[in-house]
C-alpha cells in the first residue's frame, strides 16, 4: 500500500490552496498573536505619552469651586474625565493641574504639607507650579487655563 508520508504534505496543501490549517500554520499565528500583544503592551504607554488625554479641540468651561472652598488641600474635579486638582499656590493665587503624571500616567497626589505633587509610581515630584522636579518624569504636569469670577473659579482649557 502506498501511504502518504509526510513530505507529500505541503505538496497536498498546495494543491488544495494552501488553505489547510496546520500545527505549523496555527502555532505560528499564536506566536505572532503573542508578539502582537507584547509589542503593544510596550508600545501603548509611548503613544499615550505623545498623544496628550486631553483633546485639545474641546475646551469647556467649567466650575470647579468657590474660593471659599479651596483649602490648602486643594479641590480635586474631573475635565474631560481626567483628575485634576485646583491648589492654591503659596503667593494666594490659584492653579489647576492634569494629575496624569507625565512619566507613564499615573495619577499624582497633592501633598498639601510639602506643597508638591507626588507620583506613587516611580517617586516623580512636581512643585506647586506643576514643574517636574524630581524623578523620571520628562516635563511638567499639563496646567489649565483658570478664571476666576465673583467667587467662582472656572477651568477653561489648558494654559499656553
Ligand atoms: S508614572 Fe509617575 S513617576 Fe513614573
Amino acid at each position: 500500500m502506498n501511504e502518504p508520508d509526510k513530505q507529500d504534505k505541503p505538496a497536498e496543501e498546495e494543491k488544495a490552496g494552501g488553505l489547510e490549517v496546520t500545527r505549523r500554520r496555527f502555532l505560528s499565528f499564536l506566536f505572532g498573536l503573542a508578539t502582537a500583544i507584547g509589542l503593544g503592551a510596550f508600545v501603548a504607554p509611548l503613544v499615550r505619552y505623545a498623544y496628550p488625554v486631553i483633546k485639545p479641540e474641546e475646551y469647556p468651561k467649567i466650575k470647579v469651586a468657590s474660593v471659599s472652598d479651596v483649602t490648602s488641600d486643594g479641590v480635586r474635579f474631573d475635565y474631560q474625565d481626567v483628575p485634576s486638582e485646583l491648589i492654591q499656590l503659596n503667593n494666594k493665587s490659584f492653579a489647576a493641574y492634569s494629575l496624569v503624571c507625565t512619566h507613564l500616567g499615573c495619577i499624582v497626589k497633592w501633598e498639601a504639607n510639602n506643597h508638591i505633587f507626588h507620583c506613587p509610581c516611580h517617586g516623580g515630584k512636581f512643585d506647586e507650579t506643576g514643574k517636574n522636579i524630581s524623578g523620571p518624569p520628562p516635563k511638567p504636569l499639563t496646567k489649565y487655563k483658570i478664571s476666576v469670577q465673583g467667587n467662582d473659579i472656572y477651568v477653561e482649557g489648558l494654559a499656553s
